[in-house]
């Protein structure tokens, strides 16, 4: 038993146990008026996203609670035939667990029955693709390097990436085990990440994440369902047709440092007011950010060091970014264990990502609180029909 249930005990002598049953009644009262305020009824766990359809429901689906990446190294000798045998398994576990279904030989099919969202991404890297003798674009390459990176090898890079999302964690971890026992024939793990957003049904949906230097993060678009977003995101030619580009950051954060500003200098750094996430030019979270307006002194209300700013350039790049947080602890030298698993797709890094990381790199004050210490770029092929599977463009 441990010692703060013995102290507990001490204090509730005969005497405290009236106190102690109206302490209860009263603690049971707001419990109930809760419980009526929103469904309990497991209908959140049973909520599913189709596998099949033209693109991968990884990269398309709502938001989710909770993800976790897998990167893998290919083993000695995996050829386009063992990537065809691994790709169709893969697929196929994919397939049954989205649907709240066990996958073959799943040993704890009970883990797969509230499938709460579940949807899966597969990631090519480089290597995978030359194993498979295909063509690879120009941009699937390690970015370029930039002077704020600390990067960790052993946290970059990869060849095949196992994107899971869905709102409950425990069937994550089974989806991604059964997924893994599947793929360890040909691949051994290189790194992992997991990540996490507000707990679904705590917030309306649809809301914006907070991330932890707790701003409104994930505002400007496109996001799915946009009308820019398609032509942001898709590929329109060649094996990858109805597929997109997956770059993942692990980016630390200074949370300490952090603390230690005022509210408003939070505000500036980012050009965002803390509470609403609108614009410090606006009312609204979704006004548009005015870049031209001053202040009371003629200065630009929006500084010119604001990280949307300098995000946002001159407008012409767009990416679709769809980041989580987590805080597992330091897995690199500068890795202050806590930070945005920033994630973001395009269908060109190189003409999409790249120049607006290169203008971030030159400037903005964000970058005195958080340091990118893993990297990795991953093409993402199209979904697939029923019988079909991840890859199948490349691979057949
Ligand atoms: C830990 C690192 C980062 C933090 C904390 C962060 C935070 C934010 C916040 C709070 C916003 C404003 C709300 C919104 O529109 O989402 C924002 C906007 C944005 N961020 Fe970041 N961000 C980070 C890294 C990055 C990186 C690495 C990139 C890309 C290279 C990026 C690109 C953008 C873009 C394109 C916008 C929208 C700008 C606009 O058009 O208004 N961010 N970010």
């Amino acid at each position: 038993m441990d010692s703060r249930a013995i102290s507990r005990r001490g204090l509730f002598g005969v005497a405290g146990l009236a106190a102690a049953g109206a302490t209860a009644l009263a603690a049971a009262a707001p419990a109930a008026a809760s419980a009526a305020d929103g469904p309990a009824d497991g209908s959140l766990g049973r909520e599913t996203v189709p596998f099949h359809g033209r693109h991968q429901a990884g990269v398309t689906a709502a938001d989710q609670a909770h993800e976790t990446l897998v990167a893998l190294d290919l083993r000695e000798g995996v050829d386009r035939d063992a990537l065809r045998r691994m790709m169709r398994l893969l697929s196929d576990d994919a397939a049954r667990l989205a649907a709240g279904r066990a996958a073959l030989a799943d040993i704890e099919p009970e883990l797969a029955d509230a499938p709460s969202r579940l949807a899966f991404g597969f990631g090519f890297g480089p290597g995978l693709v030359a194993a498979a003798g295909g063509v690879a674009p120009e941009w699937l390459a390690p970015l370029p390097a930039f002077g704020i990176d600390r990067l960790d090898p052993a946290i970059c890079g990869g060849d095949l990436l196992l994107q899971v999302a869905g709102d409950d964690p425990l069937v994550i971890a089974h989806a991604t085990r059964m997924l893994l026992k599947d793929a360890v024939r040909f691949a051994t793990v290189r790194w992992r990440q997991r990540g996490y957003r507000r707990a679904r049904g705590t917030v309306p949906d649809g809301t914006t994440m907070r991330n932890l230097f707790g701003q409104i993060d994930g505002t400007a678009g496109p996001h799915p369902g946009d009308a820019d977003f398609d032509e942001a995101v898709w590929i329109a030619d060649g094996w990858l047709a109805g597929g997109t580009s997956t770059v993942v950051r692990r980016i630390a954060m200074d949370l300490d440092d952090w603390d230690l500003l005022g509210r408003a200098d939070r505000e500036h750094a980012v050009g965002r007011r803390l509470d609403t996430g609108a614009p410090v030019t606006g009312a609204e979270e979704h006004d548009e950010p005015d870049l031209a307006a001053v202040d009371a002194l003629g200065f630009p209300a929006i500084k010119p060091w604001a990280h949307i700013r300098r995000a946002r350039g001159e407008g012409a790049e767009r990416i679709a970014r769809r980041s989580f947080s987590y805080d597992d602890g330091p897995l690199a030298p500068e890795d202050t264990g806590v930070g945005l698993v920033f994630i973001a797709h395009q269908a060109d890094p190189l003409r999409q990502f790249v120049p607006i990381q290169r203008r971030l790199d030159e400037l903005d004050l964000l970058n005195r609180w958080t340091i990118p210490v893993g990297s990795a770029v991953f093409a993402m092929p199209p979904g697939c029909d029923r019988g079909g599977y991840i890859g199948e463009t490349l691979l057949e």
